[in-house]
């Protein structure tokens, strides 16, 4: 049984602590989908404010992104590089933080719930979207520690 971890209430601790428990979710297992799933879930109920986190995987075949395992209601399922926000994170290999989607040209609106959104790549192999019902959610803290917690899951997730 996994319990969040009560450190999460230190805000000096909050970012190691999940780092720390995201690595121990994952480890000892090599399916990609289910530590994926898994990964979706913790976020979900460790950072506040989410209405959808989860994954867009490259297809190598389609030539596009394809929704993987996520946590929040049913989202679009194809997303081409270089489109939306998701699409653009995976084409530039740059993580996106949007305080307004709707500022965002040709963001992609799944959930009407969602008001910023932070993407984060993962080299080739997709990208991770949190969307956030609050406008300005994601802070720059947020961008840095996330970015880091999946460079430094990336290695472990085997595709
Ligand atoms: N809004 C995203 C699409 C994915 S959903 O938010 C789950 C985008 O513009 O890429």
């Amino acid at each position: 049984m996994w319990i969040m971890n009560s450190n999460y209430q230190k805000p000096d601790e909050f970012w190691p602590k999940l780092a720390e428990d995201l690595s121990a979710l994952i480890s000892g297992e090599e399916n990609a989908i289910a530590n994926l799933a898994n990964i979706s879930s913790w976020l979900f109920h460790a950072l506040p404010e989410l209405n959808w986190c989860g994954f867009y995987l490259w297809n190598e075949v389609d030539q596009e992104l394809i929704l993987g395992p996520f946590q929040g209601k049913p989202a679009c399922i194809r997303i081409q590089s270089g489109r939306g926000v998701c699409g653009t994170a995976y084409r530039d290999q740059k993580t996106l933080r949007v305080d307004d989607v709707a500022s965002f040209p040709g963001h992609i609106a799944c959930d009407s719930e969602s008001q910023s959104e932070l993407v984060i790549p993962l080299q080739q192999f997709g990208v991770l979207d949190l969307d956030s019902p609050k406008l300005n959610r994601f802070s720059k803290r947020d961008e840095v520690e996330l970015t880091r917690i999946m460079n430094q899951l990336l290695p472990m997730l085997k595709f």
